[in-house]
């Protein structure tokens, strides 16, 4: 089968990327019946940060020779065990993650995600997993939509209901709003009626995260966009309950000011470097901050099931069809062009 395969790059190369994504053809995968696992045709996968962190040579435990990309959807081919042959046929969306069952603290195994070794990802015509990862699809999506789904919903969800506990009429911040966590999380909090406030580089972006529900926006490059922010808070509440951030760096001296005493700073990553800092002053105002990664089994059930009963769909910023584009999306991603998601189907020539 095809399947996009991390290979070593030349370090001397001066690419964006260190390491390189190549279509290669391997073997199918092995099904495993004491995991009970599925054999999985993608009809669609998805990219995230992630991919382009792997590529870069910056996120921890690389190994060559993966089949890269953790989001995808498809149709169960076969069973490894004879009870979950019913299965056959059936369109499923894929958790993730794995050794995470239900602990809201935190993972109770060794935790894994798809797309590093040796959890092979889905960018691959197949994908072999075990049968408790996948997930009926909810209605109302289309394929390219619940391919979009998986890291970022399941990301969104943990750091916005169960870390940061955001309630209807909560003022929120959420930075990088051009992210596809990020814009997942203004799709979950608009839902339930809270109000969002989005940072981004880009006013066009903000201007579309306001059609999308947001109350207001500024543009993070520039020096006094926490002043500009406050600024947009109402007057009867004019202070933030919490920060669902991807930033990192600075966020917490940049926001504690008109955080609520006790208000809380959910962080899932740290795109604008790889440390925090914590001031005093946010100690004296009980300020909490957050670490939140991905999320359980259970929350991914959750998860689907929020956007089943609110009708969310994620925003898509592209749809490119076969793994040949790959080079094309990783680009984009690099240059941080998305608005949402970037979407790729017709994985295996045959669907
Ligand atoms: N912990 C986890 O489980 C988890 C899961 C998913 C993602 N992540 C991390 O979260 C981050 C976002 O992931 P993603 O997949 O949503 O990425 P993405 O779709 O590639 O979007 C990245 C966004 O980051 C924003 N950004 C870049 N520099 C920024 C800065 N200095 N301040 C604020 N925002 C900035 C940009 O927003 P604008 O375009 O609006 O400027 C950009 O669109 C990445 O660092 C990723 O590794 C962590």
């Amino acid at each position: 089968m095809k399947a996009l395969i991390l290979q070593k790059g030349d370090e001397k190369e001066n690419n964006s990327f260190k390491h390189q994504a190549v279509l290669s053809e391997i073997p199918l995968p092995a099904l495993n019946p004491d995991n009970d696992d599925v054999l999985i045709r993608l009809q669609a996968v998805a990219f995230n940060h992630r991919d382009a962190w792997i590529r870069k040579g910056l996120y921890s435990g690389l190994q060559f020779n993966s089949v890269l990309g953790s989001d995808g959807v498809g149709i169960v081919q076969e069973t490894s065990r004879s009870e979950s042959s019913h299965l056959v046929g059936q369109q499923v969306v894929i958790n993730p993650g794995s050794g995470w069952e239900k602990n809201p603290i935190g993972p109770e195994n060794e935790f894994g995600i798809l797309g590093l070794l040796p959890l092979p990802g889905t960018f691959a015509e197949y994908i072999a997993v075990p049968r408790a990862e996948i997930f009926p699809v909810p209605d109302h999506l289309s394929v390219a939509e619940a391919a979009a789904l998986p890291l970022a919903g399941l990301t969104a969800f943990r750091a916005t209901f169960t870390k940061a506990n955001v309630q209807p009429g909560d003022n929120v911040l959420i930075t990088g709003i051009g992210g596809g966590v990020a814009l997942i999380v203004l799709s979950f909090i608009s839902s339930i009626g809270a109000n969002a406030y989005v940072t981004s580089s880009d006013e066009s972006k903000i201007k579309k995260a306001i059609e999308l529900g947001a109350k207001g926006g500024v543009n993070y490059k520039e020096d006094q966009w926490p002043k500009k922010l406050k600024a947009l808070l109402p007057n009867d509440r004019p202070f933030l309950d919490s920060v669902i951030d991807s930033a990192g760096g600075e966020i917490v001296s940049q926001t504690m000011k008109f955080l609520r005493p006790g208000g809380i700073i959910t962080c899932y990553g740290m795109t604008s470097g790889s440390s925090v800092s914590f001031p005093m002053l946010a100690v004296l105002k009980n300020i909490e901050f957050k670490g939140s990664t991905m999320g359980s089994r259970e929350e991914f059930g959750r998860m689907l099931n929020f956007v089943k009963e609110k009708k969310i769909k994620p925003v898509i910023s592209g749809i490119w069809h076969g793994l040949e584009n790959a080079s094309e999306i990783f680009e984009i991603m690099n240059r941080g062009k998305q608005f949402g998601k970037l979407v790729v189907e017709n994985i295996s020539p045959k669907l």
